[in-house]
Formats: C-alpha cells, structure tokens, sequence
C-alpha cells in the first residue's frame, strides 16, 4: 500500500457489517481513495491495524481472502474500547487501516498436499482467510478437512459459510461445541476440539496442519497432532501478541529476539519450540 506517513492509516468506508455471534462482528471495507484500493494487495495470514479517529487502533487479521479482489473483510470481538467504538460503528460510516503486516501463510508450498484446518472460537478468522484462498484455488490442493469448536452453538462464527462448506463434496467439516454447549437442533459433535481431533483418523503423510485458537485450545492440539505423526515444520498456527506500530519499530510484540509483528504472526510449530516459553 503507498502512503507517506507510514503511520497514517487509510480511510475506509463499512459497506456491510454482519452480526455473527453475540459480540463478534464482521466488516466488509472498501478503501476510498481509487489510488489506495488499486495499489494494495495482501496475503493469507496477514494483518492490518484498524482504527477509530480518537480511540485508537486495534490488531485484527484480514479475515476475507486474496482472491477476492475489491473489498477486505475484518471480524473481532468487542472486548475494549477500540473494539467497543468499532461496533458501534455503522454501514456507511468511515475508519482507519493501515496495513498489510507480517508473514503469511506459504499457500504455494502445500501444492499438492492435504490441508488440515483446525479452529476454536473467534481465532476463525485468520483461518477463514487461508481457507478462502484455498477453496479458491481448489485444484492445486488435495482433500480439505475444517475442524473447528466453539463454547455455544450460538458462539461459532460464520455460520452460513459452515453451512456452505458442509454442503460442498470437495471439504469435509467437523463442527463441534464444548459439553453443555449444545441446543436440542445440535447436529454436530460436543466435544473440545482437541478430544474431537483425537478422535478422528488423522492422515499426517503428505498433510499441512494449520491450528488456530485459544493458547488453551492450541496447547492440547499440538501433542495431538505430533501423536498423529505431523511433523512440527508441518504444523502451522498464528500468534496475537499485543502490538502497537505492526511492522518492528516499537517492540511490544516481540518474544525473545524474534518480533511477532513482522517475523510472524504465521509460526510453525517447530518455529514455536525454540522460542521463550512466554508466547
Ligand atoms: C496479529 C493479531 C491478529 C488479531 N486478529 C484478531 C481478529 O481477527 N479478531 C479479533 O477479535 N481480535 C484479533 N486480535 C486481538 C485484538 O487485537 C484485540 O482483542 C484488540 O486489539 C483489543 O482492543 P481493545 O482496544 O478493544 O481492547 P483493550 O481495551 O486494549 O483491552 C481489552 C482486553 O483485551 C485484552 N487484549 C487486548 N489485546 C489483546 C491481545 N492481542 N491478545 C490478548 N488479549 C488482548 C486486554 O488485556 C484487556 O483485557 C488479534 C491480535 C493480533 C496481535
Ligand atoms: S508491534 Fe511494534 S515491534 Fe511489533
């Protein structure tokens, strides 16, 4: 993206806000200025910074994928006060966003090879990018398999797009909710996600894992996945440090000498291990 100040963020307008669960919103943004929305380009697993005039900014991940070209799309949850003066924001109405940052997702190097999503609560997001972009570029991939939990059937996020890739014969879908979090219309799984994937015969050969979720949720998903024979520079996750600049200046994010902003947020599990236990 051109822009001088590279602390200036863009002006964009909310063409459409989707309530997806209680608290989580989605935006769906489109620059205004012609310039800045035909210069910018991102890739799967990167992420913006996202601002209120007068509150502040917030870190999310670009939720839609590259491949869909016009608009970019942000989902977060209401936990602060920039979160809080983003959802009181309206279809119409003008934020800031600056932005790409940090790694991606190595989309090109998993030509050929299964794709094993795994996702808990509102960490669907940077995943929901990654498997956008896939689904899009459907043949240069194998068999998709999307695992992801949430507390509540009414805390899974995206719903009509769960509806969408449960229909679809070339994505397997398992959706599952934490015991009690259930309605008696439940069709999928109760389970966490962890148990749920242990569940599951899990084909490791020739197969990228991409895990995304509470620290809880990736904490026990990780010994699964290693049990299952993935190997650690095969399993891919993405780390929410707090971050301030996004792009290394100011050192908030970074963990040992490694800066999450522009050294990740996309790790891999084998990256993980030689960092400080503190991420
Ligand atoms: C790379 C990256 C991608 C992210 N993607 C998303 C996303 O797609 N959707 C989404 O909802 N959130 C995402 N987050 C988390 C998000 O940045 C914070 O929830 C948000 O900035 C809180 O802003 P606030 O001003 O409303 O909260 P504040 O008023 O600053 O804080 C409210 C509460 O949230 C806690 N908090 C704030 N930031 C974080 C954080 N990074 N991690 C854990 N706790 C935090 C605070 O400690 C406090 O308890 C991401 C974070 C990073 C670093
Ligand atoms: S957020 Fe400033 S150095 Fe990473």
């Amino acid at each position: 993206m051109r822009n001088d100040n590279i602390y200036k963020p863009c002006l964009m307008r909310i063409e459409k806000v989707t309530d997806e669960a209680p608290d989580v919103k989605t935006f769906r943004l489109k620059f205004i200025d012609d310039v800045q929305a035909r210069n910018f380009d991102f890739k799967a697993g990167q992420f913006g910074e996202y601002s209120v005039m007068g509150e502040g900014e917030s870190t999310f991940c670009i939720a839609s994928p590259p491949t869909r070209k016009g608009y970019i799309e942000c989902t977060f949850r209401k936990t602060g006060r920039v979160t809080s003066a983003l959802a009181n924001k309206e279809e119409g109405e003008i934020i800031g966003f600056r932005g790409p940052y940090g790694n991606r997702f190595p989309i090109e190097e998993w030509k050929g090879k299964n794709l094993l999503f795994v996702a808990g609560g509102i960490a669907l997001p940077p995943m929901r990018c990654v498997i956008w972009n896939c689904l899009d570029l459907r043949e240069d991939y194998k068999d998709i398999t999307i695992v992801y939990g949430a507390k509540t059937v009414d805390d899974l996020i995206y719903k009509n797009e769960l509806e969408e890739w449960n229909e679809r014969p070339d994505v397997t879908l398992v959706t599952t909710v934490d015991p009690g979090g259930e309605t008696p219309a439940w069709k999928g799984q109760i389970g966490f996600v962890p148990t749920i994937l242990e569940k599951m015969e899990l084909k490791a050969e020739n197969t990228i894992a991409v895990v995304c979720g509470p620290p809880i949720m990736i904490k026990f998903t990780f010994p699964v996945l290693v049990k299952a024979e993935f190997k650690e520079a095969d399993i891919f996750t993405t780390l929410e440090n707090r971050m301030k600049c996004g792009f290394g200046k100011c050192g908030r994010c970074n963990v040992g000498s490694v800066y999450v902003c522009k050294d990740g947020p996309v790790f891999t599990y084998a990256q993980l291990k030689k960092l400080p236990a503190e991420y």
